[in-house]
């Protein structure tokens, strides 16, 4: 594996725990991915490719070892701990090192949103499919439909979209989603929304990596005293059972004809 010049990412301290927030979106979408991946017909003969893979916390839910890419070195460092048996590449998204029709899946997950020209990968993701095979984007959020309630957290919502907007990111990616992979020549199978959190149940340490996240993306935009402010409105309103979190985070299924 050798180093590449990453694509802007999140400006995060260094120390924080990706791993940890990486696992804690997946959790998110574990059960749309164990539906998908029954549907296609996932075993461990099928050759497959997660693009965007990080730390690997989606890799290491698979029981076969799917090929991961990724443009950070030190990501696939720590994905090669967590799934030990996946086939690891730093490479760029735009420029995918393999063959073409190399694969039967190619999926990703939280990666559009950080791309420049995220139609540009997606081409290259159909491209390394082969004929019958499947091109997925398991969860690409759209903040700019987030719902949060009580109203005095709405404020919430618009320092996030903007703190991702800072950092390069699109947080609108997901609703435009099936527009790009229609445009790339996909043919769309199916495409649907679900939800991060919706009146989940308070729980401390998942509501502790959610803001350790928010605080490291805040932190030098927004003052200490109203960040501070708004985290306590934050855990008396989930304590209280008051709290509604929406963010539509989309995905979409794709096969080449
Ligand atoms: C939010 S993380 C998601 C990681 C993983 N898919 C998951 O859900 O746990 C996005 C990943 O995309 C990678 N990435 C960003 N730009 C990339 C590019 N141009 N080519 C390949 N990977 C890229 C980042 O290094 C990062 O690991």
């Amino acid at each position: 594996m050798t180093a590449l010049t990453p694509t802007p990412l999140p400006n995060k301290e260094r120390g924080f725990q990706w791993h940890q927030r990486y696992q804690q979106q997946a959790n998110w979408t574990r059960e749309l991915r164990e539906y998908i991946f029954n549907e296609i017909g996932l075993t461990e003969e099928s050759r497959a490719l997660e693009v965007g893979c990080g730390t690997g916390a989606i890799l290491s839910t698979i029981d076969s070892p799917v090929y991961g890419l990724d443009i950070q070195l030190a990501s696939l460092k720590e994905a090669q701990i967590h799934a030990p048996t996946s086939p690891l590449t730093c490479a760029n998204a735009f420029s995918l090192p393999y063959a073409d029709a190399s694969f039967e899946i190619v999926f990703c997950h939280f990666l559009l949103l950080w791309l420049p020209n995220p139609q540009d990968a997606i081409k290259e993701m159909l491209r390394v499919t082969r004929a019958g095979g499947y091109i997925i984007a398991f969860a690409e959020p759209d903040y700019t439909h987030r719902v949060d309630k009580p109203a005095a957290l709405a404020e919430l919502g618009a320092w996030q979209r903007d703190a991702l907007k800072r950092q390069g990111a699109n947080p609108a990616m997901g609703a435009d989603l099936a527009e790009l992979f229609y445009g790339a020549g996909i043919e769309i199978v199916e495409t649907g929304a679900i939800s991060n959190a919706e009146h989940e149940p308070f729980n401390t340490e998942e509501w502790a990596l959610e803001w350790a996240t928010l605080e490291a993306d805040l932190a030098g935009n927004i003052s200490d005293e109203r960040i501070l402010k708004m985290k306590s409105l934050d855990k008396l309103a989930w304590e209280n059972g008051e709290r509604i979190l929406y963010v539509p985070t989309h995905y979409i299924r794709g096969a080449r004809g």
